[in-house]
């Protein structure tokens, strides 16, 4: 049973919610009326309070934005034709959350403030979920080290934010991948499955590379011999080859453990495929790309959803791909959407009732 806690709640005084434009909702720039604060001190988690949206207060010497010991986590909230409204996974995320939190020195977050408090948050935003298809509320819960010191330590006290941003999608079009062979996002033993605010700046200055040379996002291959895939920009990644599915497997903690990549992976068995969570080495890659067995290849994610490839370049070498007849990007996305906006049934109990 799930212990309670007292959340203070102040409503805004008014609504922000007749100002936004719901046909045109970039991911991340909107916000909603409230969001939900708590913070850790002296070993314990007090002052949760749901307020109204506003900026923080923050000291130069605050330790997060020192040594970068913050976290987050993407889920996503909808309804579906009678207005009940959803959460996707949280407790899949809640478990990831504290897994981040474990590897960079913080403290859990309780299941009573990160899923009893998102969800009442939701209960009292939930107007603000768009409610048509590819549109969700995404959800973004956050904890930074909260001292005031600029000792090399970890963190005494913390604070954990809940924020909520209505949003269409995320990649509107099929995308140009570039291979990544000289820059890493992950090493064995590093914090590679840890969803760590840094794990996102080490990967811009690579990525505004990529765009400069016309390309969307980078696929990140292992530190140690450059060869196998992980991940791509911010999503898993699939490969169809022939009657097969390829996704780089989690074993080497590496690659974050995509709560959308594993919605794709039990799909993806209910439509009868085999996958293959292993190692994926470029060349096997490319070798199935001479031979014409490489069909679909595509990215998931919270934000990303189920996103297309069109198009991969790894070093002189050049993979384009039929985008014309995408049968099993297509009916994987479709199979989770009807989950998600309540068109199918929940058969794996993945919708959470706000
Ligand atoms: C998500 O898909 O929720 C992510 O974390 C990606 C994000 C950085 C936009």
């Amino acid at each position: 049973m799930l212990a309670t806690i007292d959340i203070k709640v102040t409503r805004a005084a008014n609504s922000k919610l007749k100002e936004i434009d719901f046909d045109n909702l970039p991911f991340g720039k909107n916000f909603t009326d409230h969001m939900l604060e708590a913070d850790y001190i002296n070993g314990e988690w007090k002052n949760v309070e749901i307020k109204p949206y506003q900026p923080l207060l923050i000291a130069p010497s605050n330790a997060a934005l020192h040594y970068g010991q913050a976290i987050f986590e993407g889920i996503k909230a909808y309804k579906d034709d009678q207005d009940n409204a959803y959460i996707f996974r949280p407790y899949d995320n809640f478990k990831r959350f504290n897994i981040s939190a474990e590897r960079m020195q913080m403290p859990v977050v309780p299941e009573e403030i990160f899923i009893e408090g998102m969800r009442k948050l939701i209960e009292m935003d939930r107007d603000w979920i768009p409610a048509k298809p590819n549109y969700s509320l995404y959800i973004r819960p956050f904890m930074y080290a909260s001292d005031e010191v600029i000792g090399v330590k970890a963190s005494d006290t913390y604070k954990f934010i809940i924020i909520l941003s209505p949003t269409g999608p995320y990649y509107a079009a099929p995308m140009r991948i570039w291979v990544e062979e000289k820059y890493i996002r992950a090493a064995e033993g590093g914090v590679g499955y840890a969803k760590a605010a840094g794990n996102y700046g080490g990967a811009m200055y690579v990525t505004a590379q990529a765009k400069k040379n016309g390309f969307d996002q980078v696929l990140w291959m292992d530190a140690k011999e450059h060869k196998y895939v992980q991940e791509c920009g911010v999503m898993n990644v699939f490969f169809i080859v022939g009657d097969k599915v390829l996704t780089p497997d989690l074993t080497a903690g590496t690659i974050l453990a995509g709560v959308t990549r594993d919605t794709v992976i039990t799909v993806l068995k209910e439509m009868g495929f085999t996958i293959e969570e292993r190692p994926v080495s470029i060349d096997e890659i490319i070798a199935a790309h001479k031979a014409g067995t490489l069909k679909e290849v595509f990215g998931t994610g919270t934000a990303a959803t189920v996103a297309t490839i069109k198009e991969m370049q790894y070093k002189d070498y050049n993979m384009q791909f039929d985008i014309s007849n995408l049968a099993t990007t297509t009916e994987v996305k479709k199979r989770v959407d009807d989950i998600r906006y309540g068109h199918a049934a929940d058969v794996h109990g993945w919708m959470y009732r706000v």
